[in-house]
């Protein structure tokens, strides 16, 4: 067989694969509820998304984004009672929050967790215990120049937008495949929350999913390739995130802007 008739018969079979892969959706919930004990809170969740999308998941106070959030990393409440969760194949919903994370999954939550009494250095470090590393600290530190800086300073005693980046970063640590961000703009000055925006778009590229809940729904919207706006528990709209920007009536019912 001559070279180049190989490299088409090689070339067919690729590009189906690749078709598929690109078809398949990277990260499916999938008519997820879940409940804090009888309290009936995440009401048949559904959602796909694409590797390296990032997802805007909005909706007003106690909508039940954060509690999608928790569900997602298989946190023990609120409890899933039904439903499917795939990350890259794998069944999310058989998993205990610890092996959520070693797939992968990392939640970033609203208090940001930083580890009292331990450096920035620290903190990073202690995220890299675990098996399945990401990046190096050398990476991270070229990525976030102001964790560099301060990497002898005590973590708690960093501002809101050093810590959040903090938080960012010791997920980045891991071997990440979807970070869940749960409102890590908020009190965040506007330098800042450019600063964050900037480091989300660039992990992109290295195939980083992201889930952003923000208040600020305009500055996750603008973010975010997709978006799925929740109403008690129940998904009111999904689609592009431009969509969302452009439908005025939308924005006004469900998130107040
Ligand atoms: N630990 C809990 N026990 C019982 N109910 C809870 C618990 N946590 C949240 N809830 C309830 O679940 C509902 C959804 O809350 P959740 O925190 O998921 O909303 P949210 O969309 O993140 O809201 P916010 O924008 O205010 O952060 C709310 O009615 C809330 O009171
Ligand atoms: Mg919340």
């Amino acid at each position: 067989m001559s070279s180049l008739a190989m490299s088409a018969e090689t070339a067919i079979p690729g590009s189906h694969a690749a078709n598929i892969e690109t078809s398949r959706p990277f990260f499916s919930v999938r008519d997820v509820h879940a409940y804090y004990g009888e309290s009936y809170i995440v009401q048949g969740v559904s959602l796909d998304i694409r590797k390296g999308e990032i997802l805007a998941l909005l909706g007003r106070n106690g909508a039940g984004k954060s509690s999608t959030l928790r569900t997602i990393a298989r946190a023990d409440n609120p409890e899933m009672r039904g439903g499917e969760i795939w990350l890259d194949g794998e069944p999310v919903h058989q998993m205990k929050s610890y092996q959520a994370a070693r797939a992968g999954i990392q939640l970033v939550p609203e208090d940001r967790r930083i580890i009292q009494g331990l450096t920035v250095e620290e903190n990073l470090n202690l995220a890299r215990v675990a098996p399945g590393h990401g990046f190096s600290l050398e990476q991270i530190y070229e990525s976030f120049p102001r964790l560099a800086e301060r990497r002898t300073q005590e973590g708690v005693t960093l501002s809101g937008g050093e810590q959040q980046m903090l938080a960012i970063a010791r997920a980045l640590a891991r071997d990440l495949k979807l970070l869940l961000l749960d409102e890590p703009y908020e009190g965040l000055a506007p330098v800042i929350v450019h600063e964050i925006e900037r480091i989300l778009h660039s992990i992109k590229p290295l195939g980083i999913t992201t889930i952003i809940v923000e208040q600020n729904a305009v500055a996750a919207l603008k973010l975010a390739d997709r978006a799925v706006i929740l109403d008690t528990g129940e998904v009111a709209f999904a689609g592009t995130a431009q969509e969302v920007l452009d439908n005025a009536e939308l924005r006004h019912e469900y998130l107040a802007i």
